[in-house]
């Protein structure tokens, strides 16, 4: 497994890859690697004949006050973590290599990033795809995997490579859960005991609300506020949205008629988290 830095490297060896006729499967990472991770390195792995993941804790995503300083940091663990799933090449920059002086472009993406978490984080998703846009240029993939746990961000790639041509295919694989059904997260290290019973919850919702979809309840006002009663009852969680959406424009609906997301996302002390699921049947 080889090490690479810099991003001139990085793109040559995919040069090679690409002209000696190998597909390259893609994972970008911010690291602090756990099984959702490893769940897409896994499936890359069984698609192409190259996997590359990249480690990078992008600063340009998090906000004022966001937990870009404390984002846990292992690179020895997660190397060690992405050799056991037969990674070839960790592309792991620094941030001057990335962000030299004088940076100054960026990819917006409009609509799908001025709802659910694009409204407490207004930056996050331009920092998102800003990055991911670069990365796909320096690492130059055929496939590249993302988690539903971000349901947003995988749209509003799935989004950009459409709309910006992308000559790549985005795969989206389902949530991997810790054994109480909290959504696997870097940042569930942050959690107390305490905080950590709590957030279970989530998970717990939103089987309760997909319960209520499979007994036949379609206004979305009511499972949100089942939802709401769920994950309020504990004093410790502060809701920032329930909400269920249209899949593709992430648009409130108001009946589910048709395949829908119910997308949650909360404060439990310092530490956000989100998790959603899939409501309803195919259009
Ligand atoms: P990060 O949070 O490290 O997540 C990297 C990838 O792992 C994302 O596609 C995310 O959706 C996926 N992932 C995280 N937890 C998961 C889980 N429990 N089950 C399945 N997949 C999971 O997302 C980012 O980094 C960054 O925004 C990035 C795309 C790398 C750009 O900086």
């Amino acid at each position: 497994m080889k090490i690479i830095s810099k991003i001139v490297e990085m793109q040559k060896l995919s040069d090679k890859w690409r002209q000696e006729g190998e597909s390259i499967s893609f994972v970008p990472t911010m690291g602090s690697l756990h099984k959702g991770h490893l769940s897409l390195m896994e499936e890359g792995k069984k698609r192409g004949d190259r996997l590359i993941i990249s480690i990078f804790v992008n600063p340009t995503q998090f906000g004022a006050g966001e937990d870009f300083k404390e984002y846990p940091h292992d690179f020895k663990r997660d190397s060690e973590l992405a050799k056991g799933v037969g990674v070839d090449v960790i592309f792991s920059p620094s941030i001057p290599e990335m962000y030299p002086e004088g940076f100054q472009s960026f990819v917006a993406i409009d609509k799908l990033t001025k709802t659910l978490c694009g409204i407490s984080r207004p930056h996050h998703f331009q920092g998102v795809t800003t990055v991911v846009a670069k990365l796909f240029n320096i690492v130059k993939p055929h496939l590249a995997f993302f988690g539903k746990k971000d349901f947003q961000q995988l749209v509003v790639i799935q989004r950009m490579v459409k709309d910006l041509n992308y000559d790549l295919e985005v795969i989206g694989l389902p949530i991997i859960r810790e054994d109480d059904g909290l959504a696997m997260s870097s940042r569930n290290k942050y959690l107390s005991r305490e905080e950590r019973v709590t957030a279970s919850s989530l998970n717990r919702s939103l089987i309760l609300a997909r319960k209520m979809y499979q007994e036949g309840i379609r206004n979305a006002r009511e499972i949100e506020k089942k939802v709401e009663q769920i994950v309020g009852e504990n004093g410790l969680i502060k809701i920032d949205y329930i909400r269920i959406c249209d899949q593709e424009n992430l648009l409130d609906i108001d009946r589910v008629n048709q395949k829908a997301q119910l997308a949650v996302a909360v404060n439990i002390g310092a530490t956000r988290l989100i998790d959603n699921c899939e409501l309803g049947e195919e259009k």
